[in-house]
């Protein structure tokens, strides 16, 4: 499938469920249920250096949800024509990024956590790490 037209007013943040207790929340994400793809990986970021930047790639197929599980993290969207950031920092709150999109994130605040839950395994093939690469494809 060519995911190459998605642009960034594709990518939704959602709001993922919260079951309030006063001892503690829970937040649920479940396949079929509230998340419009099957999860087949789960990974996370932590221990990011203030300052520094992750991401800074596309994935042709792959799609996610980013959600920040602990602390806060900007998420840069850009297809090539449009930019857009999102600020995230409630654990409840996901970020869906479809496939065919250019991502970087930065501003980590200090124990931040950025767990991505994503469609498909790992596989290096599926990603375009070069910015030139990537807007051309676009086109
Ligand atoms: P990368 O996806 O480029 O990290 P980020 O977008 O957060 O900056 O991955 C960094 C390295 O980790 C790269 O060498 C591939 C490896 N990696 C895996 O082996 N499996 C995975 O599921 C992920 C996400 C990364």
């Amino acid at each position: 499938m060519n995911q190459s037209k998605n642009t960034v007013f594709d990518c939704r943040v959602v709001d993922v469920s919260k079951i309030h207790n006063n001892a503690g929340n829970i937040t649920v994400v479940e396949n079929n249920t509230n998340i419009p793809f099957n999860v087949k990986r789960i990974y996370y970021l932590y221990d990011v250096p203030g300052g520094e930047s992750r991401g800074g790639h596309a994935h042709y197929e792959l799609e996610q949800y980013i959600v920040a599980a602990s602390g806060s993290f900007d998420v840069l969207l850009d297809d090539g024509t449009t930019k857009k950031t999102i600020s995230l920092n409630r654990p409840n709150i996901a970020l869906h990024i479809v496939p065919g999109l250019w991502r970087a994130l930065d501003n980590f605040s200090s124990g931040s956590i950025c767990m991505v839950l994503a469609s498909e395994e790992y596989n290096e093939n599926d990603y375009i790490r070069n910015y030139e690469k990537y807007v051309a494809w676009k086109l």
